[in-house]
């Protein structure tokens, strides 16, 4: 059973295929209906959510199935029920699980005792489907992502930066990320982003620079400094994040098309000004968009890939 647990779970071809779904289905919207019937589609969240609980329902919708949302605290996962007797029961009832939790050796768990797909959005270590749409977002806007040259300042070593090293090494886009020391990407992680931008053609580089990080680069990306669960760090993480804000100046240093991408939910004045972000190279709108139908072409590929191997 083939799940999406990190971005390296797609081959480079297998991104590039989901992402031609993704714009097939933007264009028309309905043409794939894997889950007539309806059929179910469990989106489980252990921490809150906007655009993840939103996007997958509607996209669940779109391919002609019943999204059935779970909130925080409302399953008897946890003290109660074990993840692997969970993972029996979903793969009963339901045709792909979603869950957005903590660890991500919990949703390892569920894909190895699940029989259906297993989608993570959104773990501490990685947001993989955060990272497809931005993919989509950046295909719409500059064609080839081959070649292209990414910045990430901030928090390099939170569940975006992850992300990012792995899915963009994929895409064979150039990534540089600028964080402080502290805040830098996990040593396995980074070994495996650089084994597989070896394979696609494309370089990655870690410093304490965002300077450097942002010249000549065609996307600038920032998150967060305070990620979910990360709340009691704050007054040290604003402390050691001073200098990382991607304001007019730093931005002013990409090249003069830059786009600039942000996950969402942004904290205007701290990891990024109002002037970025709201301003006219900022395409985080059409990025939040993108998560709809970049999922739903991931949930039509899992789904397909389940089928064939039945
Ligand atoms: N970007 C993102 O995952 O947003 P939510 O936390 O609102 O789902
Ligand atoms: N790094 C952020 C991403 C939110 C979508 C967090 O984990 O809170």
């Amino acid at each position: 059973m083939r799940h999406f647990l990190r971005d390296d779970d797609l081959t480079p071809k297998e991104q590039h295929e989901v992402l031609d779904l993704a714009l097939r289905l933007k264009q028309d919207r309905f043409a794939e209906r894997p889950l007539a019937g309806p059929k179910t589609a469990l989106v489980m969240f252990d921490k809150t959510s906007t655009r993840t609980r939103v996007s997958f329902a509607v996209g669940i919708s779109d391919l002609g199935g019943s999204a059935l949302i779970v909130n925080p605290g409302e399953a008897q996962l946890g003290e109660k029920e074990s993840i692997s007797d969970t993972a029996i029961i979903f793969s009963r009832m339901t045709e792909l699980i979603v869950w957005r939790t903590g660890a991500h050796k919990n949703i390892e768990l569920m894909a190895k005792h699940a029989s259906v797909p297993v989608i993570n959005s959104l773990t501490d270590d990685f947001h993989p489907c955060q990272v497809l749409a931005d993919l989509l977002t950046v295909r719409e806007h500059k064609d080839e992502l081959q070649g292209l040259t990414a910045a990430y300042v901030g928090d390099a070593a939170n569940n975006m930066a992850h992300s990012y090293l792995l899915g963009f090494a994929t895409a064979g886009i150039n990534l540089r990320l600028a964080g402080p020391e502290g805040y830098l990407p996990r040593e396995d992680i980074l070994a495996k982003a650089e084994q597989i931008a070896e394979q696609t053609g494309s370089t990655i580089t870690v410093s304490n620079d965002p300077r450097e990080a942002v010249t000549g680069a065609d996307i600038v990306i920032t998150d967060t400094w305070i990620s979910m669960g990360q709340e009691a760090e704050e007054a040290a993480r604003l402390q050691h994040f001073n200098g990382y804000c991607v304001d007019e100046e730093l931005f002013g240093l990409a090249k003069d098309d830059a786009i600039f991408l942000h996950c969402l939910p942004a904290y205007r004045g701290f990891e990024v000004s109002a002037e970025v972000i709201d301003g006219p190279r900022s395409v985080v709108w059409d990025e939040a968009e993108n998560r709809v139908h970049a999922q739903k072409a991931l949930m039509v590929w899992l789904l397909r890939q389940a089928k064939q191997s039945e």
